[in-house]
């Protein structure tokens, strides 16, 4: 683990108001990113508030047992941070964790950063052409531009199932794990069997007495192969920093390739459905148990996951794989719908994320006083995922439709703070202080976005999904083509398609 490098934050006394360039909300891969390049430009005026006790987003407060990436780590890392490091081909919680400490040693981000402060409004002063922001602390800070790299995957979903506040044992959630309960020997339930718990399990399944897993819709699950990278191959990459680009590229096409599967391709998608059903009937000897993992829906449609040792650790004698959905949760068990009732004694919940409703808990006003999600309540949107109408010189990371189900998402969130970068640089060479996006390009965007979703397997593929708004149904989410799409998309700013103010 390496130390910590942050300084304790020295935090502005709420009386007082910081003025800075650029405000950044979230010091995850989108934050880290920005803070980074920003410096890189020698803007030096910006801070990164996190709400956290330290930096990483998801990778700092998901620490449950087997965390980890199911991206290769040569691609799930910067391009302009290469690290040859790496221990595994797929790297896990504290290596990644590990990493971007080190990008914010080597890129002296630590003076920029406020840990434990919280976002919690900002409002457009027209008058000062200038972003008003409050933190959960009451600390002011006014910005000329405010960059959200908040993250989708931080606020614990949890089910509303009968009884849920009335169980009396420990319980906690995936993503706060609770390493003071021993589950040595104890009978644990788990609800949900994403890509969370699918981690888990297999992690404290030989612990625990018993393991009641709650699974409401069974994943499509593809074998990880995952395997360590030796001294040997490390030295390789840090003598030949080609051999290690070399690497990335081919990642990142493999990757890349998988994306015809979801948007269209029925063959390719077929293939990967075999391979799927391959996996499970060679890791599931037990035919009744085989039927009951089997997905019932188009793989692609759900997250797909990958994972070699979720499927063996069902068929330990311990493990109940329970298929009936959950009627009620009491003091000390759960009981499903057909009447059983199992006793448990530490309940875990592996339910996922709110997804779908970006910017929880803050309140963002722009220019004619609407609140970002008042704008939003038809449907979130965004200019490439990027930039709103009616909010001047804000800025979203990782915003609508720019998710993926196929490839890493820090290539999304560089093509991102590429564009950010333009944008600021634009206006300096034009002299001017506020751009905002042209409703009627926003507009287009949006209708072009919905016009190709029609076509992908996440509405045609016969399941319901975190991918789509709880309300509409539709996929606020996830871009709807590769990454090098999107990376044209992005690749350069069109100044007809801002209106600029000095
Ligand atoms: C367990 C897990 C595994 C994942 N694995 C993969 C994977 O294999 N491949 C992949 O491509 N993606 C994966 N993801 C998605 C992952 O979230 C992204 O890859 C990436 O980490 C997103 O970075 P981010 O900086 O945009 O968001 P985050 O990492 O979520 O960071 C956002 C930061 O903003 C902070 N924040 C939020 N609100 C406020 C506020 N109001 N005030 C101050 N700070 C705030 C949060 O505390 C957090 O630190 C995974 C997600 C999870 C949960
Ligand atoms: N290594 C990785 O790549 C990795 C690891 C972890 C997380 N992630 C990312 O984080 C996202 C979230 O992962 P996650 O596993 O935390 O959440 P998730 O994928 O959303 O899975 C949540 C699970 O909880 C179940 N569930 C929800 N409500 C339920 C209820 N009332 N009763 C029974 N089951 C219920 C869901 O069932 P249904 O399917 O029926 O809704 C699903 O199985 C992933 O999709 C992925 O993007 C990635």
């Amino acid at each position: 683990m390496m130390p910590n490098i942050i300084p304790n934050s020295p935090n502005v006394s709420a009386a007082d108001t910081t003025s800075v360039d650029v405000l950044i909300v979230g010091a995850g891969f989108s934050g880290l990113g920005m803070g980074i390049k920003l410096r890189e430009a020698g803007m030096n005026s910006f801070l990164i508030i996190e709400k956290s006790s330290d930096i990483g987003g998801t990778w700092w407060e998901n620490r449950y047992p087997g965390c980890a990436c199911d991206i290769p780590s040569h691609l799930y890392s910067f391009s302009f941070e290469p690290c040859a490091d790496w221990t595994r081909m797929y790297p896990g919680q504290q290596e990644i964790h590990d990493y971007l400490k080190r990008c914010v040693e080597r890129n002296l981000l630590a003076p920029h950063l406020r840990l434990n402060t919280a976002f919690k409004d900002a409002a457009w002063d027209e008058s000062a052409s200038l972003w008003r922001v409050t933190t959960a602390g009451g600390t002011r800070i006014n910005a000329r531009v405010l960059i959200s790299g908040m993250g989708a995957l931080h606020v614990p979903s949890f089910p509303s199932i009968p009884g849920r506040d009335r169980f009396a044992g420990p319980s906690f959630h995936s993503s706060a794990w609770n390493y003071d309960v021993d589950l040595e020997g104890k009978r644990v339930a788990v609800i949900g069997t994403g890509a969370s718990a699918i981690q888990f399990v297999p992690q404290i399944a030989p612990r625990v007495g018993k393991l009641h897993l709650f699974q409401r819709t069974p994943a499509w699950i593809l074998p990880r192969m995952d395997f360590p990278l030796s001294e040997k191959w490390r030295n390789r990459f840090r003598r030949f920093p080609p051999l290690r680009w070399a690497l990335r590229q081919a990642l990142f096409w493999r990757q890349e390739f998988r994306v015809f599967a979801f948007i269209g391709n029925q063959t390719l998608r077929k293939f990967f459905e075999k391979f799927g059903r391959a996996h499970l009937a060679r890791q599931v000897p037990d035919p009744k148990l085989q039927a009951a993992l089997a997905p019932n829906y188009q793989l692609g449609c759900k997250r797909i996951l990958v994972s070699d040792d979720f499927y063996p650790s069902l068929n330990r004698p311990n493990v109940e794989l329970v298929t009936g959905s959950i009627q009620e949760i009491r003091e000390h068990s759960i009981v499903t719908q057909d009447g059983a009732e199992r006793p448990v004694d530490v309940l875990i919940y592996g339910t996922g994320f709110r997804a779908t409703e970006p910017l929880i808990g803050s309140r963002i006003v722009g220019r004619s006083g609407v609140e970002i999600h008042d704008a939003w309540q038809k449907r979130m949107t965004a200019y490439l995922g990027i930039t709103v109408n009616d909010f001047p010189n804000f800025f979203i990371l990782l915003g609508p439709n720019t998710g993926l189900g196929h490839n890493s998402v820090v290539l999304m969130i560089e093509a991102q703070v590429r564009y950010v970068m333009d944008c600021l640089k634009l206006m300096k060479s034009r002299d001017q202080r506020v751009m905002e996006v042209r409703p009627e390009v926003q507009q287009g965007f949006v209708e072009g976005i919905y016009s190709r979703m029609g076509r992908t397997v996440w509405l045609s593929g016969g399941c319901h999904s975190w991918y789509q708004d709880q309300k509409t149904g539709e996929i606020t989410t996830l871009w709807p083509g590769s990454v090098v799409s999107y990376i044209r998309r992005t690749s350069s700013v069109s100044p007809s398609d801002y209106q600029f103010a000095p």
